[in-house]
């Protein structure tokens, strides 16, 4: 074996037992839970720092808590392009040990290599751990990669979590001031002349169905995501009678039911109801409020947003027939991406070389490379997870597809090195 070889083994092994090790770090103990700012999350950042500086790699954390680590290589200093992997160690609730640290990990393990085996290497490589995609705390998804690639919102800072602590709030924790925070937007990290990698399982059933551990993303849909709340008035389940209340639970369902018309009337439309709030949430009182979230997808933006404000008007014009309060939010929308043609055909034929052949999807799960690909070119590969579960504990994917994508991503960054 030459030194890639055993470097490449020694770096699959490792990856398999970081991800035993991150799945065990959770804010909950009946569940995988890592929100941004969380604890776990915090303990999470400072394991991925930890593994990364262990790459050889110079390593950095944000106020945004994004962790990241550079390898200069290039002879031309770190203005050289970078070639960015990596993903998210954030997860949803009650999450599988998969989605977004597999792709952290991969990158680790991709640097491990280089680093370690002394391969000719000339560009500068950087690993990526974003803070917060799922946007669990906030209801805003991408958080960690828009600030790291220049694209922070500065409303964002206003964002409530449930608690009723702003964005604005959590960051001056953790910086001398929200100036800051914002100045870091002059010269972002990732940059135009950069590339973005990013492995991911978020594919559903596609590659279990196609019998193939990995393929490549093409596209990846567009999201909205809003909040509807009702206010009626909350009373005695055994005292007052059906016309005499003002119960919001009844007309939530109307309105969800409609969500889910909606869903079932087109196979590219992807509309879900996941949060659901009954306040005060009592078997003998009549609810006061209720409140709920609407996710919706589409494989582009306009054409979204057209199906959006059809659905928005029947809810609307379901509500005008109550006599409830009734708020309609608009509170997330990111636009659809199309990925790198260059960067897919090179992840492509590292498929077919690791696995003999490749498959090429569309993603109707958001990822971080939305993001990124809006500033520099950008791709991702796909790895199988099984029943097509993620979002799920059961998310599983077998240790031999873990480092067949591990091997597929290292052979395209080599590629890439040499090609690009
Ligand atoms: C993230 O996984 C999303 O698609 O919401
Ligand atoms: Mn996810
Ligand atoms: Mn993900």
């Amino acid at each position: 074996m030459d030194l890639l070889e055993i470097a490449t083994q020694s770096a699959g092994e490792r990856l398999i037992k970081r991800l035993a090790i991150m799945r065990r770090i959770s804010q909950r103990n009946d569940w995988i839970e890592r929100t941004i700012f969380s604890p776990a999350a915090e303990e999470a950042a400072y394991k991925l720092k930890n593994w990364m500086a262990a790459a050889g790699m110079e390593t950095f954390y944000d106020p945004l808590t994004n962790v990241y680590g550079q390898i200069s290589f290039s002879k031309n200093g770190t203005e050289a392009p970078r070639i960015h992997l990596g993903s998210h160690y954030d997860t949803v609730v009650n999450a599988g040990a998969f989605d977004g640290i597999l792709g952290v990990l991969i990158g680790i393990a991709v640097a491990e290599v280089i680093s370690e085996s002394k391969h000719p290497f000339n560009h500068n490589l950087s690993v990526l751990a974003f803070s917060d995609e799922e946007g669990v705390r906030f209801n805003t998804t991408f958080l960690g990669s828009a600030y790291l690639s220049g694209q922070f919102e500065e409303e964002w800072l206003h964002k409530e979590d449930e608690y009723g602590k702003t964005l604005g709030e959590w960051l001056v924790d953790r910086a001398e001031s929200v100036d800051t925070i914002l100045n870091a937007h002059q010269s972002p990290y990732i940059r135009p002349q950069d590339l973005f990698l990013e492995a991911h399982i978020e594919q559903g059933p596609v590659l279990e169905n196609s019998n193939i551990a990995l393929g490549v993303f093409t596209n990846i849909a567009a999201q909205i995501r809003s909040e509807i709340i009702l206010d009626g008035c909350a009373g005695h389940a055994g005292t007052i009678p059906a016309s005499l209340r003002k119960d919001p639970l009844p007309v939530a369902s109307e309105m969800i039911l409609a969500v889910n018309q909606l869903c079932k009337s087109d196979e590219s439309i992807r509309a879900t109801v996941g949060h659901l709030e009954v306040i005060p949430n009592a078997s003998n009182v009549i609810p006061g409020r209720v409140k709920f979230s609407i996710d919706m997808r589409y494989p582009n933006l306009k054409g979204l947003r057209q199906i959006h404000d059809k659905l928005s008007k029947q809810i609307k014009s379901i509500a005008k027939l109550t006599n409830l309060k009734f708020e309609y939010n608009l509170v997330h929308e990111a636009r659809d991406a199309k990925l790198d043609e260059k960067l897919t055909d090179i992840l492509s034929e590292s498929c077919d070389i690791i696995q003999g052949s490749s498959i090429r999807m569309f993603s109707g799960a958001g990822h971080d490379s939305m993001k990124v690909a809006q500033i520099c070119p950008t791709s991702m590969l796909a790895v199988r997870c099984k029943d097509g579960l993620s979002h799920h504990p059961d998310e599983f994917a077998s240790n031999a597809d873990c480092i067949l994508a591990f091997k597929a991503m290292l052979q395209s960054v080599l590629t890439i090195d040499i090609n690009c």
